[in-house]
């Protein structure tokens, strides 16, 4: 399996690195960097001349919305499996994968039920609007029956006209009362580089309104659980002390990264799937 990561990454590329090798097969991970996509060779002239050298499938993260869309429209060939590992800031499906996996071992339930997280209140906390990982749990989610709720400013919330899209997602400009009561709270990455753009006033205020601090997660109930799919900047939007607490799931993501990445290759590579 080539890896064409046109953006930075350390859990996803490492796991799906991982994850190829148990299932008996090579990783071959393209250093962008230093390849020919810097002389401006295509998606499409890279995977085809990679496909040449002996790859049979690909695992894209790229910049661009789509991108790993556009690469199956290219090649038109259902035998190369093309797996999405984060795509600007539309889609990471398999990041949601491994968190629902995280919440349902963590619940000790078992993903044979129908709606196994029916019952189950969730909230993601953050920028949402920028947000692969929300898009693609706000998806995930509620098909596995749990009530999703959003928070964050309301610059980096998802437009009404957006979150139609994800019927009984209930979105909230503050987070505190929600924390009371729900049963896990997913905290994303403030995308720094927005504070620039104006979506946020100052880190710190960010930071006192949104950021899950030593504070704040002391309004959550005992059993709920803390995630965060990293990297994270600590002190901004999640303290370092509760990146460590015992309700802390982050580094079960990390490892249940591998077995869903697993899971997820022998799906692709299984009889009658399509890329
Ligand atoms: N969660 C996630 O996608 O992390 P990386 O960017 O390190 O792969």
């Amino acid at each position: 399996m080539s890896l064409l990561f046109y953006e930075n990454s350390t859990r996803t590329r490492l796991s799906f690195e991982s994850a190829i090798r148990a299932l008996g097969g090579t990783p071959q991970s393209l250093a962008i960097s230093s390849s020919s996509v810097q002389k401006g060779e295509t998606l499409s002239d890279t995977a085809l001349n990679l496909l040449a050298l002996g790859a049979s499938g690909f695992i894209i993260r790229h910049p661009s919305p789509g991108a790993s869309l556009q690469l199956a429209h290219s090649l038109r060939n259902p035998a190369v499996p093309i797996i999405n590992a984060g795509d600007g800031s539309h889609a990471h499906p398999t990041q949601a994968l491994l968190d629902a996996a995280t919440l349902l071992q963590s619940w000790g339930l078992s993903a044979e039920k129908e709606l196994p997280l029916q019952g189950k209140t969730i909230l993601i906390l953050g920028d949402i609007r920028h947000s692969r990982v929300a898009r693609s749990n706000l998806e995930l989610l509620p098909r596995l029956g749990a009530q999703v709720l959003i928070s964050g400013p309301g610059s980096l919330l998802p437009s009404a006209l957006e979150l139609a899209a994800f019927p009984g997602v209930q979105s909230h400009s503050f987070p505190d009362r929600l924390l009371r009561e729900v049963d896990a709270v997913m905290v994303l990455r403030l995308q720094l580089e927005r504070q620039e753009s104006g979506f946020i006033p100052s880190l710190a205020e960010y930071r006192h309104f949104w950021g899950l601090t030593q504070e704040r997660a002391q309004l959550l109930r005992e059993d709920a659980w803390i995630l965060h799919p990293g990297p994270a900047n600590p002190g901004v939007e999640i303290d370092l002390e509760v990146m460590s607490s015992r309700r802390s799931k982050i580094l079960d993501q990390v490892r249940m990264g591998v077995a869903t990445r697993k899971a997820v290759l022998s799906w692709a590579w299984a009889p009658g799937s399509e890329t």
